[in-house]
């Protein structure tokens, strides 16, 4: 057998070994390392989302890692020069000066500094590292292909610490597999940069090389484990391609409907203008057709129910995905005060969900909860005075004179349009980075000392635990959902598989 194929059926052979129920990564920080460590222990895949998993760490060193976990994770750090210099260059005792008071790290663009990068590694590290800390269950990470900047790097982090599982969804990740078996090796990698504006024939690469980050030659460096790799795909389309442009590489699949939490995949067909969003059967996933790959795939969206896990293993699925459920539970990342509101606002039976088709610069539509006193209140939003300093989302353009540059819709406008964005496109856009750091308790400060206002992001099923407004842990809601029993009255409307 050719060594390629060898490995592809042996990480295959890993992604069937998987738990049957997966906690969703969940960016930026909700599924945090305390998250997916919590449902691994109680013996579900935990996740972590790789999502600028180098500005939390920053910012969290800036804070003063008050319980120390993070020195002692970086302690751990397989690159003691790389650690030494991010504690010296981030890491405050005495916290910030004043709320919201955070230095930025350096926004990741296509040629980082290998400051940056090494932040990008550690941070990866440290999230899957203490996540698995002292117990034997296994942990994933979750990255966005659209965000590909920090992709390679923050993959190298995540090997290095033995992570079980890679995920990666919001877009086509079919050069995923083969920079893992080259990350893997310590070997540099590359992935294609999607450069709007690209000229015929044009082709842009991101590279990494793994020897541009420590001191430590790559042949002296421990030796990694391969893991295998599940796409988050919403149409059996999508899979099938996958499957055959990697010649069988992706060991298996998510298959997300658009009722999921965070970003969802557009509706199939022409939208007419000014139309709101509207799903149809055609973007329901055929599954007789996915069971053809012969590889294992978990049912994500409105999957949190008891009973949801029986019906997909009926389905021929190994399993389900879970994200809203866990987003709201004790160990979540989401600020305690957000949890609270979003808990007592479900129990009323008033916690509304909008698919928003213009929030988020990637152009996907995207889940936004209705909660009071974030940017889903269109006025707060209003009044916010744009920014751009995280630059997650950030796209690259080619400039006129060849060379890349970058931009965002959310940023201001006249910048934007400066670099060649259209005017239009700047409508309604959310600057996600700045609002998701700030429902995990990163608001940046604005020139007038005014904090960023957090979004929420939720699936379109809330049926998760009891009426109560008490908020579960992880493990509360493991053991829910692992109920045989279908609760025909939790099950979500419109749920279709
Ligand atoms: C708060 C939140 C953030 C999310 N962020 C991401 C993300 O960064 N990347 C991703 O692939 N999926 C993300 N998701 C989707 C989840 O991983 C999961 O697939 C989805 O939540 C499952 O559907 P459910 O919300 O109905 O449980 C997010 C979901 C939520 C609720």
């Amino acid at each position: 057998m050719p060594e390629s194929h060898a490995l592809a059926s042996s990480t295959t052979a890993a992604a069937r070994a998987l738990p049957a129920l997966i906690q969703g990564g969940m960016g930026i920080g909700v599924s945090s390392w305390r998250l997916a460590r919590a449902v691994s222990q109680a013996g579900a895949l935990g996740v972590v989302s790789g999502s600028a998993l180098d500005r939390v760490l920053a910012y969290r060193l800036q804070e003063g890692d008050a319980e120390g976990h993070l020195r002692r994770a970086l302690a751990a750090f397989p690159l003691p020069d790389v650690a030494q210099a991010l504690i010296e260059q981030w890491f405050q005792p005495a916290g910030l000066s004043a709320p919201g008071a955070y230095r930025q790290p350096a926004m990741i663009d296509h040629q980082p500094r290998p400051s940056t990068l090494g932040l990008v590694v550690a941070a990866n590290f440290v999230e899957v590292w203490l996540a698995k800390e002292n117990h034997q269950g296994p942990v994933g990470i979750n990255l966005l292909e659209k965000s590909s900047a920090a992709n390679l790097a923050s993959l190298y982090g995540a090997l290095l610490a033995g992570v079980d599982a890679v995920l990666m969804g919001a877009g086509i990740p079919k050069d995923i597999p083969a920079a893992l078996d080259a990350l893997a090796a310590h070997q540099p990698a590359q992935l294609p940069l999607m450069v709007e504006g690209a000229l015929p024939g044009e082709r842009f690469l991101l590279h990494f090389d793994p020897a541009s980050v420590g001191a430590l030659a790559p042949d002296q460096r421990p030796a990694l484990r391969r893991p295998p790799f599940l796409a988050v795909i919403s149409s059996d389309v999508l899979a099938q391609s996958l499957h055959r442009s990697t010649a069988g590489a992706v060991d298996g699949f998510v298959v997300e409907r658009h009722s999921a939490g965070g970003h969802n995949a557009p509706p199939r067909g022409a939208r007419q203008n000014g139309e709101a969003l509207t799903y149809g059967p055609r973007d329901e996933a055929d599954l007789e057709r996915l069971l053809r790959l012969e590889r294992p795939f978990w049912l994500a969206g409105s999957q949190g129910y008891p009973g949801a896990l029986a019906a997909a293993q009926k389905l021929g699925a190994q399993g389900i995905q879970v994200g809203t459920a866990f987003a709201q539970c004790q160990e979540s990342g989401l600020l305690p005060e957000l949890k609270s509101t979003i808990h007592q606002l479900r129990a009323q039976g008033k916690l509304c969900v909008d698919t928003d088709p213009t929030a988020s610069p990637t152009g996907f539509p995207f889940k936004v909860a209705d909660v009071p006193d974030t940017l889903s209140e269109a006025d707060r939003y209003e009044q916010r005075q744009r920014i751009c300093n995280q630059g997650f989302l950030r796209q690259a353009y080619r400039r006129e004179d060849g060379r890349i540059g970058w931009r965002c819709p959310a940023e201001p406008a006249a910048a934007y349009i400066a670099k060649g964005g259209q005017a239009e496109d700047c409508a309604g856009r959310k600057c996600l980075c700045n609002a998701l750091l700030a429902a995990i308790g990163h608001p940046q400060a604005g020139p007038n000392g005014e904090l960023e206002a957090p979004l929420v992001t939720a699936g379109d099923c809330l049926a998760w635990t009891s009426d109560s407004e008490v908020i579960p842990s992880a493990a509360d809601i493991i053991g829910w959902l692992s109920a045989v029993d279908c609760q025909a009255d939790k099950q979500p409307s419109g749920q279709s598989y």
